[in-house]
């Protein structure tokens, strides 16, 4: 199975309609990336990864070190799916030349294909300086978490006229610098839909609508490892329950110098 590119998932849509959903989950790690690659079209290794690995209280205090260093192991681990890094908050933001900077040495270091920002038309200067100099962009409207001391909680966004319609005109101003996707999250469903129907980039919705081009979640979040998620993730798995119930039986076999038996200990030669 030849990787995936950037224009083959951007002929999806054609004439505002995608017969093919485009499937994109997180990754951070070469193993996950191995199991998720055959299923998925699109493989982020989203700054999530601050709070999903590392325990931080927000996506903010994630560096351009460890989207690096992750991203190149899902590159390692993936041979099927485009490999999208987010830019971390203050990697991107201050002019399109540290953004284009801070692009070049992920797409570099990793291998990866496209990166993805936050923000709307504020960033379409900085969409349009990357995409000019061969850099695949995926936007990033609605709830972005990066902007969290902005916004002041993760709730869902654009619940008024004014913020709706600045959901999508920032969606119709990143499309219009090049973004070949463009993430919409967080935002009640007419909008999701609205932005869809306004743009050509493929809309890849995470608590939005089906009737995005494309979906996206945390995959530790749809595999059930954490208890307290946003409304909008479907738990696929209870994964917490698995592992706790296989930590559970080694603990008391450990106790019970039951582990390791004879299958699993060297026995000398003859
Ligand atoms: O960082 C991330 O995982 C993301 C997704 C939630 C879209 O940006």
């Amino acid at each position: 199975m030849k990787r995936l590119t950037v224009p083959a998932i951007q002929r999806r849509k054609v004439d505002g309609a995608t017969a093919k959903p485009v499937v994109m989950l997180t990754a951070y790690t070469a193993r996950m990336a191995q199991l998720l690659d055959p299923h998925c079209d699109m493989l982020l290794v989203g700054d999530s990864l601050g709070q999903v690995i590392y325990g931080l209280p927000s996506t903010v205090p994630v560096t351009l070190e460890m989207m690096a260093a992750h991203g190149a192991a899902v590159v390692r681990g993936s041979y099927h799916s485009i490999v999208v890094i987010d830019m971390p908050f203050g990697s991107y933001e201050a002019s399109p030349e540290q953004a284009f900077a801070s692009a070049a040495r992920l797409l570099k270091e990793t291998g990866a294909a496209a990166v993805k920002l936050e923000g709307g038309a504020a960033m379409a200067p900085t969409v349009r300086f990357l995409t000019e100099r061969g850099i695949p962009v995926v936007g990033h409207v609605g709830l972005t978490p990066q902007a969290i001391n902005i916004l002041g909680s993760y709730a869902a966004r654009g619940r008024s006229g004014a913020e709706a319609d600045k959901i999508v005109s920032d969606a119709v101003a990143l499309d219009q610098a090049g973004a070949f996707a463009v993430v919409v999250e967080g935002v009640v469903e007419p909008i999701a839909i609205a932005v869809t129907e306004a743009v050509s980039a493929i809309v890849i919705g995470i608590g939005a609508s089906a009737q995005c081009d494309g979906q996206v979640l945390v995959t530790e979040d749809m595999l059930g490892l954490f208890e307290r998620t946003a409304r909008f993730v479907k738990k696929y798995e209870n994964l917490a329950g698995v592992i706790e119930t296989a930590v559970k039986s080694y603990s008391a076999e450990v106790s019970a110098r039951s582990f390791p038996s004879a299958d699993q200990t060297y026995a000398p030669k003859d």
